[in-house]
């Protein structure tokens, strides 16, 4: 298990977020979790990279316990956050925004720079375009390359497919796939998208008004009345 998180409560002042969320993501997996707005879901992503400070339960990465930790030393670890909004330095061009992602010296980083760019080839001819004038879809996949490119072993992905074209979602979607064949990653992703998230996850949870202790299983995944009460709908 790569990443446990047990009974996890956040509070934004008196306000509870999240309540005792129970979930895991194994070496290797990609886990989905299912949520609409507001029910917890980028409190979930930035409690376990350590921006949201936490009111109780554990979060283990690799076997120990990150409580407590900053979030240099989460992202030093391996865990990395593409943001909501993906968060793209508008006036920076392309090349800059993986420049400014990236530690070490300049050979160090044009190294890590070709490599983004083997795994996002097409960010290649988009390079001196500023961040601001991508489209969404071209953002996000600078959005991960930046993440990725400090080689983190967990990825957590916040709404990937917000304000992006159908049609470039399963370009993007195409896009994960691929590289949990080419690089050892391990995702956790938060989204609205029922089809996004289904298409690629292993397993598959849903968080409801900042619930989160059940796995959905695969097979109610096309069940609509399922994924409704699963969802925190009652019949
Ligand atoms: N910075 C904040 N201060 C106060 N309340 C917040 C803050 N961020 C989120 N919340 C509240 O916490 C709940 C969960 O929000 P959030 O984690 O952003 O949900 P989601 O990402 O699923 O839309 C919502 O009720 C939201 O209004
Ligand atoms: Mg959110």
């Amino acid at each position: 298990m790569l990443l446990d998180v047990k009974g996890l409560s956040a509070a934004y002042g008196l306000v509870p977020a999240l309540h005792r969320v129970d979930f895991h993501a194994n070496a290797g997996e990609v886990v989905g979790i299912l949520g609409h707005n507001g029910m917890g879901k980028t409190t979930l992503m930035r409690s376990i990279m350590g921006y949201v400070k936490v009111t109780g339960g554990e979060i283990d990465f690799d076997g120990q316990s990150i409580l407590g930790t900053a979030v240099n030393t989460r992202a030093r670890m391996g865990i990395g956050l593409v943001p909501q909004g993906r968060q793209i330095f508008p006036n920076l061009t392309v090349e800059e925004n993986l420049h400014v992602a990236i530690p070490g010296k300049k050979a160090e980083v044009a190294r890590t720079t070709d490599e983004m760019l083997d795994l996002f080839p097409r960010l290649k001819r988009l390079l001196d375009r500023r961040g601001g004038a991508l489209s969404g879809g071209e953002q996000q996949l600078l959005a991960l390359a930046r993440c990725l490119a400090r080689h983190p072993r967990l990825m957590l992905l916040d709404e990937p497919t917000e304000g992006i074209q159908p049609s470039i979602i399963d370009e993007i979607s195409d896009t994960l796939a691929g590289l949990t064949r080419q690089i050892d990653i391990t995702i956790v992703l938060v989204e609205q998208n029922l089809d996004f998230i289904t298409g690629l996850s292993d397993r598959v949870y849903a968080i409801s008004n900042g619930v989160l202790d059940r796995e959905i299983p695969k097979a109610e995944l096309t069940d609509a009345s399922a994924v409704s009460a699963f969802m925190g709908f009652t019949a």
